[in-house]
């Protein structure tokens, strides 16, 4: 009698389920870009990109699941590292396996002088804890700014390593795909210009303080993340 009963209660149980999609779990890693901050001048709230993607993977269904964690300042190689590695760790004990792992990171590191090989060791080292926690990886350069203009001294030696980081982005990407070791790849240097914007005016309107970008300018990139995750996430579904 009893096995009858179970079968009986399951079957009734996955019936009134239906088909299960499965969840597409998406996280948006890093640093003030991620968490969305509009201008480091003035105190406004947060606008992370995480939240406009998140409306616009709306239109594949409501199995797309979009989270965010940035923190302000951070460079990969102080703090992001070992905080992706406890983030994923947390929410794995939960039950949650991010599938895509947006990774924005490494132009603090820039900033504050570092070069292109100690970065990307750093991002590297990112992307396998990634693949670690059986996530994709979303590769993205770094974004000009206004350092990017015409500068000179440490700022053009900055300049010179953003370059050279992307550089080794977009090689890794090339090299491995979008497959378990891979990265795909999210090009913002080329995508969010900064430097071949005109006028004043045009930079303003994307760019806040020649470095955050204005809603206008997360919106877009919202835009583009979802535009290069869509197929992948369409072929997954
Ligand atoms: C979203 O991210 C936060 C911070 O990383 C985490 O505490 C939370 O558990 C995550 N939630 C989901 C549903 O992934
Ligand atoms: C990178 O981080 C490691 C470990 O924290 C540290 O030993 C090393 O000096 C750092 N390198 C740079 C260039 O900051
Ligand atoms: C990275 O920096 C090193 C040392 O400055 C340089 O030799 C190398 O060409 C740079 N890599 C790229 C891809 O530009």
């Amino acid at each position: 009698m009893l096995p009858i009963i179970f079968l009986i209660i399951f079957s009734g149980i996955s019936a009134l389920q239906g088909p299960k999609e499965k969840l597409v779990r998406i996280l948006a890693f890093g640093d003030s870009l991620t968490e969305g901050m509009l201008d480091f001048r003035k105190l406004e709230p947060f606008y992370p990109y995480a939240t406009v993607l998140q409306s616009l993977m709306k239109q594949l269904g409501d199995h797309v699941k979009v989270n965010h964690s940035g923190v302000s300042g951070e460079r990969v190689n102080h703090s992001m590292r070992l905080r992706l590695q406890t983030e994923l760790q947390r929410a794995s004990t939960q039950g949650i396996w991010y599938d895509w792992v947006i990774l924005l990171g490494g132009i603090n590191d820039i900033g504050y002088g570092a070069d292109n090989i100690t970065v990307f060791e750093g991002l590297l080292h990112m992307y396998k804890t990634i693949h670690r926690y059986e996530g994709k990886v979303v590769a993205v350069t770094c974004m000009e700014n206004a350092a990017s203009l015409d500068s000179e001294g440490q700022l053009r030696r900055s300049e010179e390593h953003r370059r050279q980081l992307n550089v080794l982005i977009r090689q890794y990407c090339m090299k491995h795909g979008v497959g378990d070791e891979g990265a795909l790849l999210l090009d913002l240097d080329k995508l969010i210009p900064y430097v071949s914007l005109e006028t004043e005016e045009k930079r303003l309107e994307m760019f806040s303080d020649g470095l955050h970008l204005t809603k206008k300018g997360y919106n877009k990139l919202a835009q583009l993340a979802y535009d290069v995750l869509k197929p992948m996430i369409t072929a997954e579904l």
